[in-house]
């Protein structure tokens, strides 16, 4: 590719295990980090938040830190690794251009693809997931539009997706052509209905509506659709069923499964929960997950500039992919070159990708995510108690969360902020983003970053789980909010 004098970067990651070798660092590597954890008995979980304190960069003496979910936080060794890279780098540009960067982003890429579990060739590093995003929704847009038996693609997106999400649909596809599936008119059913799956209910009623509308406009309720998923939304924390309503969409019931592409916006997987790509993220029938970006700079704590994206199949990748957001020395080749270089900026948070796998696998993934599970419960718990209204303080049936604690994910969730600081209007939750905001600003002057979320009408407060979180720091927040009320 270009003027590189390194070998085809498509081949690197293609490459068997039992025919690749690994590119040696070219400096002392000195990642001697040990992790090893004890059991609290008393709360079952494995608690090593002092620890690990000394596992990230963050200040812990003076900010009570809840709010991961944001932007992520950097892993000291990941951090270092990056910055060892930099000063390589510096020392003789061109070798490290020309020799070191492709081979070791290859690296980088197969670690990434294996952490995932997906299939060879269907895995790629690139910045974040807004690159990601744009990649998709821009290829299909051009692909498909005007070439869909006289209808235009549609993107199917949630009422709950991410924002830059949405504008980005109506910039490739235009406003008439983005369908938003209203699911937090459904939330309310949560009431009487705790088990309700109201992602599914929503879904059902908007694709109806859209065959429907379809055929009577005679073009066969078939318009092309790509329909975007979360793993887990942004402002509302909730963990979407997203094979489920992956394979509805496929499913015969709303047209032609070859009519429906599906894309999970992972912004908020990686990590923190079991991303398992193997046959397409279905459980053994066939590929359901068409696209998969996700993010290293959030759970996985990575320094910022690096995430993934999955594509499963060969055609996809050679039409939706085929030109990325931006072009480069590699546009006429492979995926690989095609995505892993898009011009010469800092590629060093890419390079520390398999050093933050390297801890995570060492620490034990399966056993992370089921510590931050386990921990946001007893967070949630903490914070219901304290912030239950007096006149519900014996009701067993009360709900401290936005949704059933099943529904949100397992390391972030809404928690319901205290009646006195909600407003009301009648019996109509009254709240405003601006009463968010200023109750926000009050919790960070108090050096609590958490952010307040205006969901309906009702203040919540997003609260994030990582290992380095103490139940303590959600006790100083539960303090803080009922010092203002
Ligand atoms: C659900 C979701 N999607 C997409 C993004 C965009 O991620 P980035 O800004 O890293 O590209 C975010 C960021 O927080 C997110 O929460």
């Amino acid at each position: 590719m270009g003027s590189f004098h390194s070998e085809d970067v498509d081949e690197f990651v293609t490459l068997s295990d039992d025919e690749y070798r690994p590119p040696p660092l070219p400096f002392e590597d000195d990642d001697n980090t040990t992790v090893d954890g004890t059991i609290d008995t008393d709360s079952g979980y494995v608690d090593e938040s002092v620890r690990n304190n000394d596992a990230f960069l963050l200040d812990f003496d003076n900010w009570t830190f809840l709010n991961h979910g944001a932007f992520g936080a950097s892993l000291k060794v990941s951090y270092g690794r990056a910055q060892r890279w930099r000063r390589y780098l510096e020392r003789q540009p061109l070798r490290y251009f020309d020799r070191d960067l492709l081979p070791h982003m290859a690296y980088g890429c197969r670690r990434m693809r294996d952490f995932v579990n997906a299939g060879r060739d269907t895995t790629t590093l690139i910045p974040n997931v807004t690159y990601g995003l744009n990649a998709v929704l821009g290829g299909y847009a051009r692909e498909y539009q005007g070439n869909c038996n006289n209808s235009a693609p549609k993107i199917v997106l949630w009422d709950t997706s991410y924002g830059s999400l949405k504008k980005m649909a109506r910039m490739y596809v235009g406003q008439e052509n983005v369908v938003e599936i209203p699911v937090s008119n459904y939330f309310h059913m949560w009431k009487d209905e705790p088990a309700a799956d109201v992602f599914e209910l929503a879904f059902r009623d908007t694709m109806t509506e859209i065959r429907t509308a379809g055929k009577q406009q005679q073009h066969d309720g078939d318009a092309k659709i790509l329909l975007v998923l979360d793993h887990t939304t942004s402002n509302t924390a909730l963990n979407m069923p997203f094979q489920l309503l992956a394979h509805l969409a496929k499913g015969d019931e709303y047209g032609e499964s070859d009519n429906t592409l599906v894309l999970v916006d992972g912004a908020h997987g990686l990590l923190a929960q079991r991303v398992d790509l193997s046959n397409g993220g279905s459980d053994g029938d066939g590929d359901v997950v068409d696209f998969y970006v996700g993010n290293g700079h959030k759970w996985l704590s990575c320094p910022r500039g690096v995430g993934m994206m999955y594509c499963s199949s060969q055609q996809l990748r050679d039409t939706v992919l085929r030109r990325p957001p931006c072009a480069s020395h590699g546009v006429d080749l492979g995926y690989q070159n095609r995505y892993l270089w898009d011009g010469c900026r800092d590629y060093a948070a890419a390079l520390s990708v398999a050093t933050a796998i390297d801890f995570w696998e060492r620490r034990g993934s399966e056993r992370t995510r089921a510590e931050l599970k386990t921990k946001l419960e007893d967070a949630v718990e903490l914070l219901g108690d304290a912030w239950r209204p007096p006149s519900l303080l014996q009701n067993i049936d009360y709900r401290a969360t936005l949704a059933p604690l099943q529904f949100h994910s397992p390391m972030m969730a809404l928690v319901r902020l205290p009646d006195k600081l909600q407003r009301r209007q009648g019996k109509e939750a009254a709240s405003t983003s601006t009463d968010a905001k200023r109750l926000q600003d009050y919790l960070y002057d108090r050096r609590i970053e958490v952010p307040i979320k205006c969901v309906r009408g009702e203040l919540f407060v997003r609260i994030s789980c990582h290992v380095y979180n103490q139940l303590k720091e959600y006790r100083r927040l539960a303090d803080a909010v009922n010092e203002i009320c």
